[in-house]
This record gives structure tokens, sequence and C-alpha cells, in this order.
């Protein structure tokens, strides 16, 4: 199953999941990101447990479940329950029964009883999607093999917020064609930016994100050459050459090192372009120290920006 066939079934039945950004009608995710600049702009100056005046989440429990490690998706998601009202339960893949061979299926009827929504984080797209075809309360994808939404919309908000409206800009990204990578040429089509991706061959984006995104007029480039990417570009992203879970990081080091952003390749960038990671970084690898924690570099904010945008994420799943 598909995440648009997952959210298809679930858009009948009325559950509202979070899958992948390119599930959503363009005003959906833009709608999202103005209700996350709303409530950023109303917390200045409260404590992080100060809860949001209309308790968005009062009453309802999340559950997270992590089959791979987690410091921002995990903290975030954490606060943004709390400041809307809301509590979480974490856990482990291998604290459930799903360890022992209880199926994912039968897991969702378990938490859609106990919980009001639940946020997934795993190897495996297949268990998220079965997770969603099966639970009767809202699923957010917390990072796949494939994509990882919600890292996704910090980004677009911290561009923005930096650098103005994102619609018909050029953001280039360097590196591994990997989750991070989907979710961005998603996003390039919703939002309506331009993408160069500048990647080895063997670790170029999937072929079918490319076609998804060629069928709807994206303005997506793929190149090997990371100057011709980043050239101009108002934004330079990248992230880890050895994604959790991946195995063969020798050969990935040795393919990659062409592909680290530097101080020479992001001045061939706009003079006034910003840099994203969406962390844990690895200075010295894909990026080096004077550009992630130089003036160019927004990476902090955009991290910060996780418990935003997840707060606008959990509130449309609760139709609030
Ligand atoms: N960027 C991100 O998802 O970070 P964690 O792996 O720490 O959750
Ligand atoms: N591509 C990275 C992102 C981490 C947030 C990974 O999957 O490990």
């Amino acid at each position: 199953m598909t995440a648009a066939v997952a959210n298809i079934a679930a858009a009948a039945s009325g559950i509202r999941h979070f899958l992948d950004l390119s599930d959503f009608e363009p005003a959906v995710l833009r709608g999202i990101l103005d209700h996350a600049a709303r409530m950023k702009a109303g917390r200045k100056g409260k404590p992080k447990g100060a809860v949001e005046p209309d308790h968005p989440a009062a009453d309802r429990i999340l559950a997270m479940i992590f089959e791979k490690p987690s410091t921002r998706t995990r903290l975030s998601f954490d606060s943004a329950m709390r400041q809307l009202g809301g509590e979480t339960i974490v856990l482990r893949a291998d604290d459930l029964q799903i360890g022992r061979g209880e199926t994912v299926a039968d897991t969702a009827r378990i938490l859609s009883a106990n919980v009001d929504a639940i946020m997934m984080r795993t190897g495996k797209t297949k268990n998220l999607l079965e997770l969603a075809a099966n639970a009767s309360v809202p699923v957010i994808n917390g990072l796949t093999d494939d994509s990882h939404p919600c890292q996704v919309m910090a980004d677009v908000m911290t561009f923005e917020e930096k650098a103005g409206p994102i619609r018909g800009r050029k953001l280039a990204w360097v590196g591994d064609g990997n989750n991070m990578a989907t979710s961005l040429i998603h996003a390039a089509v919703q939002f309506g930016f331009r993408l160069d991706l500048a990647c080895p061959a063997e670790l170029a984006p999937e072929k079918k994100v490319l076609a998804w995104a060629a069928e709807r007029q994206g303005q997506i480039f793929v190149t090997e050459d990371p100057a011709a990417a980043v050239s101009d570009a108002a934004c330079v992203i990248t992230d880890t050459w050895v994604s959790m879970g991946m195995k063969d990081a020798e050969r990935r080091h040795k393919i990659l090192a062409p592909y680290q952003v530097n101080a020479a390749l992001i001045g061939k960038a706009a003079k006034d372009a910003i840099f994203m990671h969406c962390l844990p970084a690895h200075r010295g690898e894909e990026v080096t120290p004077e550009v992630i924690d130089g003036p160019r570099s927004v990476v902090f904010e955009e991290a910060e920006n996780r418990l935003h945008v997840q707060k606008a994420i959990l509130a449309w799943c609760f139709g609030a």
C-alpha cells in the first residue's frame, strides 16, 4: 500500500494521518505552517511547559514508537504534546510484542484503543503504512528509510523565517539522495520552489520520486556536480553520509567525499545563502565546522522549529 492509498482509506473514515508531504493539497501544508508560526509568535517569553490557551490536545495521548534512535523527534513531539495540553507514551520497538512476532495490524488496533494518535519512526515504510491502514487514530511519520516529512516542514518554516517566501526560489541539496532528499522533492512540488540535487550517480534520489515530481511539473534538477547545484542557491542543505541502519559506511564515505559542504562550495551559492542540516551532523564529513558553526548556518533554529511545526501537525491531526 502506498502512503496515498493509506491516506485515501483514512480520508474515507475521517482520520487525518500525516504520512508524506506528497499526500496533501498544498493549502493544507500551508495552513499547518501558518498555524505553527502563530503559535511560535505567541510563546515569546513563556516557559517551555506553558500550555497553549486553546488546549488543542486536551485529554489526548500520543504514543511514540521508536524502531531507531532519536534526540530531536522524541523531545519535540513530547514537548509539543505537553504544550498542546496532552500527554505522551514512548515505546521502543523492542519493548513491544512486535519484537516477538505480533503483527503491526494487531498492534495498531491495541494502540488505537489506548491513545488518540501514534507517531512512528521505523526503517520499514511498510510498517508505517500497515499501522496507518489498521489504526482508528491519526498516524504521523516520524522518519522512515524513505522520507522525513516533519523535518522538511520545519525546514520550509525556517527558510521562510530567514529568507522570505520559498515559492520560486532555488534551494540546493548536496550529498546522499536519501529520505530527506525525498521529502524535500515532495516539498519543492507542494510549495513551488526549485530544488537542485547534487548526488553521486549511485546515490541519486529514487526514480519513482523524481517521476512523481515530473508528473507535476516540479522544478527538480539532479546533477553529479555540487558546484552546479549550489550556484546562486538561496539555501544549501546536506545530511549525514550514513543514515541510521546503513551498513556500507566505508563505501559511502569514499563516494560522498567530493560532496562535502565547505566554505569553497557554499561560496558559490547566493551571497546571503543560508545553510540547513536536519542534524545529527558529522563535522569534517558532510559539512565543515566553519560552515555549520558559521554565520550562514540556521541549524539550531531549524531544530527548534520541529517543535512548532509538529504542534501544528498534531493540532491538524486532532482536527483543531
Ligand atoms: N533530525 C532528526 O530527526 O533528529 P533525531 O534523529 O534526533 O530525531
Ligand atoms: N538521513 C538521516 C536523517 C536523520 C534525522 C537518517 O535517516 O539517519
